[in-house]
């Protein structure tokens, strides 16, 4: 089998490729599903302007405070305007400050 060699070194050569690609996948496919749980306030996820340690005192203060009585809202399922209300409304139930409020809103406004 005059093809032999030449395969193999071939495969070796893919095999290097797929362990790159496959590394690829795999951040992919994090990143993927991260999409479905709550961002995490960075660089890549926020605007350049917005104060990033802000949004991680939010994100905290969300997780700990908006959790005791329903499951979390993913932050992309209401808008700006959706989220000023029910955060308003809510407030009151889960007995926060107004600076604790304003912080929950900026995380999952996302600054905006
Ligand atoms: C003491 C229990 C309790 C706490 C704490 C709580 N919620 Fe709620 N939440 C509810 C109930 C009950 C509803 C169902 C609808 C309603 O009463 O408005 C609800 C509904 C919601 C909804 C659905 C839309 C709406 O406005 O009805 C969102 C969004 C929401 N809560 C966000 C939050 C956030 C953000 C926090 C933290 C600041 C929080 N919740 C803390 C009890 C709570």
């Amino acid at each position: 089998m005059s093809l032999k060699k030449p395969n193999a070194v071939y495969y070796s050569h893919m095999h290097y490729k797929f362990g790159k690609f496959g590394l690829f996948l795999f951040a992919a496919i994090v990143l993927f599903a991260c999409k479905s749980a709550l961002y995490v306030p960075s660089k890549e996820t926020i605007k350049a302007d917005v104060n990033i340690e802000t949004l991680k005192k939010g994100r905290t203060l969300y997780v700990n405070n908006c959790s005791s009585c329903h499951a979390l809202y993913l932050p992309e399922k209401y808008s700006k305007n959706e989220w000023i209300k029910s955060v308003d409304d809510m407030a009151p139930k889960a007995k926060i400050t107004n600076e604790e409020k304003e912080l929950i809103l900026a995380y999952l406004t996302k600054g905006e």
